[in-house]
């Protein structure tokens, strides 16, 4: 019996670092998504295979999870399963197989979605019944395990779906009505390295503490406004309060020149508003637009170096697919 389960990419919309720091974030889970398979094995090995990064035929015995030897792009899967198996005994063998409709390069959150994904799938395979938020809290003690930081609001996406204001790692998880909300994203070919952008304005906040403090204070403000325009539809506001958040990520230096002149060219050809999505230094970046506007800023993000990437914001959150 095989257990399928999939589960939604994210974009952050406002808020990225200073949600490192205890501000607020809003978020939203975005198709394509991740789909995770998942196998009980009569022996007692955990087997793994994912495609997107090169994984295929790793296996280990179900004792050793968790210890010894674990490539870097097996660890979210490994260490998901350990954690599990931690609290719930796994007495067999299971076997996973990872793929995603979304690269695994362009900041759609796979690290978390592989995590979200694993642990859910291991969990109804073994007939587990996990809460959201047991599942939220063993997914983000994995990401946190793997990597060390991490604010826990793409996991939230993962797991909760929709739009999503998030704040202090999880303890407040607002989901938002916003449907009507129309991005267009622009992928800027180069991969961020998130671990790296988070420790650059680290050193930052602790050579430049009340100056740094302040614009997370500032983009707070910003977020708490844009959580009332979504409320209300207002997307010119919205975007403009965009458009400010750039300013403040900019001025942070997570921005690039390539993002820079794909979120110009967005904001100079209609769109409510625009920025970097994530943790900078590459990745993708987001417009608003009004859904007449989507291909006049599609075609100028393009001109500008950026490739479109298509998705559909508000997406369910991790479900079981029945194929
Ligand atoms: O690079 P992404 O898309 O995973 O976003 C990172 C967002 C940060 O706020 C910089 C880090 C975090 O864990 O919140």
């Amino acid at each position: 019996m095989t257990t399928t389960i999939s589960v939604p990419g994210k974009l952050i919309l406002m808020g990225e670092h200073a949600v490192v720091y205890g501000r607020p974030c809003l978020v939203t889970a975005v198709n394509p998504r991740m789909i995770v398979k998942a196998e009980i094995l009569n022996e007692s090995v955990f087997k793994l295979e994912a495609p997107d990064v090169n994984i295929s035929q790793y296996q280990k015995s179900i004792t050793d999870i968790g210890s010894g030897e674990i490539p870097k792009e097996a660890k979210f899967a490994e260490i998901a399963l350990y954690n599990f198996s931690q609290k719930y005994k796994i007495e067999k063998g299971i076997n996973i197989i990872t793929q995603s409709d979304f690269s695994s390069n362009s900041g759609f959150g796979s690290s978390a979605a592989t995590v979200v994904g694993v642990m859910k799938a291991v969990a109804e395979s073994l007939s587990v019944k996990l809460t959201e938020k047991e599942l939220f809290d063993l997914s983000y003690k994995t990401v946190v395990d793997v990597q060390g930081i991490g604010s826990g609001f793409d996991i939230a996406a993962a797991v909760y779906g929709g739009t999503i204001y998030f704040k202090n790692t999880g303890e407040v998880t607002e989901s938002l009505t916003a449907d009507g909300m129309n991005l267009v994203v622009g992928y800027s070919g180069i991969k961020a390295d998130t671990v790296e952008m988070v420790k650059l304005v680290s050193v930052k906040k602790k050579n430049y503490s009340s100056g740094i403090e302040k614009i997370f204070d500032n983009i707070s403000g910003l977020v708490d406004e844009a959580k009332r325009a979504i409320s209300e539809k207002d997307w010119v506001r919205l975007g403009t309060l965009m458009n400010y958040n750039q300013n403040y990520l900019e001025d942070l230096g997570v921005s690039t020149d390539k993002l820079n002149l794909m979120i110009e060219a967005a904001q100079k050809t209609g769109a409510y508003g625009a920025k970097l999505s994530g943790a900078g230094g590459g990745d993708c970046m987001i417009a608003l637009v009004a859904p007449k506007n989507r291909e006049n800023v599609s075609q100028a993000i393009k001109r500008a170096g950026g490739e479109i990437i298509e998705v559909s914001v508000n997406a369910e959150g991790v479900k079981a697919e029945n194929i």
